[in-house]
């Protein structure tokens, strides 16, 4: 059983019941409505005795248990039917949530260091202005949240040079252990420390850092607003924040592509927009709120273009596959023809999305929001 994809389903099942719960409530209001019609009869009518409206008012409260009966238990067995006989769970767990993200990036670890040219390439300009953003220069000392397999914080290590320093901490100690390889290969290993931890309680120097950097790890947080308290207590007073998450799902094809080709042929809902995921900050407002309620000052944000370009469809669908644990999570749960199929859908939906007809490549062209805040 995939439990992250429990809770969000089960979150999906909230919405399909709805309906039921519209007839609920409406079962309510009509005995709220029938409760106060005999009460008015009561002070109105000198035929009806206080035991008839004692009675009246009892049948009224039953029919108001048997709704909430029947609507508790529609939804129990809907669940028990679409996900087998564990307990019931409708709430997020976030300690569950967060154990997910840590395997899930584990497992594609490899495959990110496989693709990193690619992602890199297309993610160098963002890189180089969030580095500018956060006001990155030699001798700082530099925070990178969810770092991944290393980045920004090795192109902010090479910038701050011997007398400064980064830390990089990751959720995933897959990842973070091929971060400090490559830090390592870079010959960085004196400027940089890599700690494996949860954004929202590792615990982190106060006061410390000239500026903190997060590039697509923010949105993964399921309490964000931990995550930026602790990225606050860390930084020294006007020490700057820079972060970059995803735009909305319609302006950032390379991740919505594949995951509309994958729910619409396995039939899943989709996730809910306010569940932790790639998608969850594109919300300009909300993001915006976050930080500022957060304690950091002249918050500013901009957009950005992340280009990812591929030799052919057959590779993007190769990259997906390889870096992307939700993915991977699908694909394991099928038959190995049904799998092949769905690759092939992936593939033909990316060819008929943007393919060049001469060359055969592909490119993606994904929008990217940075935003910047200074502590206060
Ligand atoms: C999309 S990757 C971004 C990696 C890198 N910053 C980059 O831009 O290439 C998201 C990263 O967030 C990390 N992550 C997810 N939840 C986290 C958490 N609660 N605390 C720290 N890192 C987390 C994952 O392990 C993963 O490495």
């Amino acid at each position: 059983m995939d439990w992250n994809r429990y809770y969000i389903f089960s979150d999906c099942i909230d919405i399909v019941c709805i309906e039921e719960l519209s007839h609920y409530t409406q079962i309510n209001k009509d005995a709220n409505l029938l409760t106060k019609s005999y009460v008015n009869l009561f002070y109105n009518c000198n035929n009806y005795t206080f035991e008839h409206i004692c009675f009246y008012i009892s049948i009224t409260c039953l029919v108001q248990a048997i709704s909430q009966f029947i609507y508790f238990s529609a939804r129990s067995i809907f669940i028990y039917f679409a996900f087998g006989s564990k307990p019931c769970m409708s709430t997020f767990d976030p300690n569950q949530f967060k154990e997910g993200q840590r395997q899930g990036w584990n497992n594609v670890a490899d495959g990110w260091l496989k693709w990193w040219n690619i992602t890199e390439t297309a993610g160098k300009s963002l890189t180089k202005r969030l580095i500018e953003l956060a006001g990155i220069k030699q001798g700082s000392k530099i925070l990178d949240i969810a770092t991944g397999i290393g980045e920004p914080s090795i192109t902010a290590a090479q910038l701050v040079g011997e007398n400064g320093h980064v830390l990089a901490i990751d959720i995933s100690p897959q990842m973070l252990a091929v971060a400090k390889q490559r830090s390592i290969s870079m010959g960085l290993q004196d400027v940089m420390d890599f700690r494996e931890g949860d954004a929202e309680t590792i615990n982190l120097p106060s006061s410390t850092f000239d500026a903190a950097l997060c590039r697509f790890g923010l949105m993964f947080l399921p309490n964000v607003k931990a995550g930026l308290s602790n990225i606050h207590n860390s930084l020294v007073n006007d020490g700057i924040f820079a972060a970059a998450v995803w735009a909305s799902p319609d302006k950032v094809p390379f991740i919505s592509l594949p995951f509309n080709v994958l729910l619409k042929e396995t039939n899943s809902p989709p996730p809910p927009m306010n569940a932790p995921g790639p998608f969850s900050l594109s919300d300009e407002k909300l993001l915006k709120e976050y930080i500022n309620s957060s304690g950091f000052k002249d918050v500013t944000i901009e957009r950005q273009d992340m280009i990812f370009n591929f030799k052919s469809a057959e590779e993007f669908t190769n990259f997906v596959c390889e870096t992307a644990s939700p993915v991977q999570v699908i694909l394991s749960k099928q038959s190995e023809e049904r799998r092949k199929k769905l690759l092939q859908a992936i593939t033909e939906a990316a060819v008929n999305s943007n393919v060049d007809k001469n060359s055969g490549s592909i490119s993606f062209s994904n929008e990217v929001i940075c935003i910047v805040g200074t502590k206060q």
